[in-house]
């Protein structure tokens, strides 16, 4: 039989519920896998291009390019973005930048500076043109700090990096970036 005190309890609860802030899902993002080309060897090659998984969620990055006619001045970067979904479909943007020219200038191309930021902490790219030496990330690790700077869906998603110099793709690094939620 449905008391009345039963009555009251569920709705004690009820009103329980919703005065407690809903319990925040543990985020967590990391690299699931890392492609990269030189369409142009004698421009570029890559020494090594691999993760390490330092746990199941945490996954270091580790990227050394080198660069075979220095100095490197005049450079392009196209960032295209795909998320999974029957197949990687383009997601939000694609498009293509005077890197040398951002670099003087970060803050004009907000989501450029912010993710600058972030890979200028584990690399030796932040720095104007022109560019005179190897290019080297390491120990690139994406924590949930990074997610909250760029808020997207949970999912699958594809960045892939295309830098061109003196109008000519010459690589390409493809980055698999998995969101989850717990
Ligand atoms: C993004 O732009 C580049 C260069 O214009 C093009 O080659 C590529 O196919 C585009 N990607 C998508 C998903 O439209
Ligand atoms: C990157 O370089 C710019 C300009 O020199 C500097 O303001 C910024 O603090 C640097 N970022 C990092 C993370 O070192
Ligand atoms: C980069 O090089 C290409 C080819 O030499 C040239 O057309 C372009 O104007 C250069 N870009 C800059 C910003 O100097």
């Amino acid at each position: 039989m449905f008391s009345l005190k039963c009555f009251a309890i569920i709705i004690a609860l009820y009103i329980l519920t919703q005065l407690t802030p809903p319990l925040v899902a543990y985020v967590y993002v990391k690299f699931t896998n890392i492609k990269c080309v030189s369409y142009d060897k004698a421009f570029a090659d890559f020494r090594y291009c691999k993760l390490k998984a330092l746990s199941p969620n945490k996954v270091a990055l580790f990227l050394h390019v080198q660069l075979f006619q220095l100095p490197v001045n005049n450079v392009s970067i196209n960032l295209d973005v795909y998320r999974k979904a029957n197949g990687y479909r383009p997601f939000l943007f694609n498009k293509t930048s005077d890197f040398c020219q951002f670099l003087r200038n970060p803050k004009r191309i907000p989501l450029g500076k912010i993710l600058m930021d972030i890979i200028a902490m584990y690399s030796n790219i932040n720095h104007t043109c022109p560019y005179n030496h190897d290019i080297i990330v390491k120990d690139f690790i994406l924590t949930t700090q990074h997610v909250q700077l760029l808020p997207v869906p949970t999912g699958d998603y594809l960045l892939r990096i295309s830098v061109g110099a003196y109008n000519e793709f010459k690589a390409t690094v493809s980055a698999y970036v998995q969101r989850v939620e717990d």
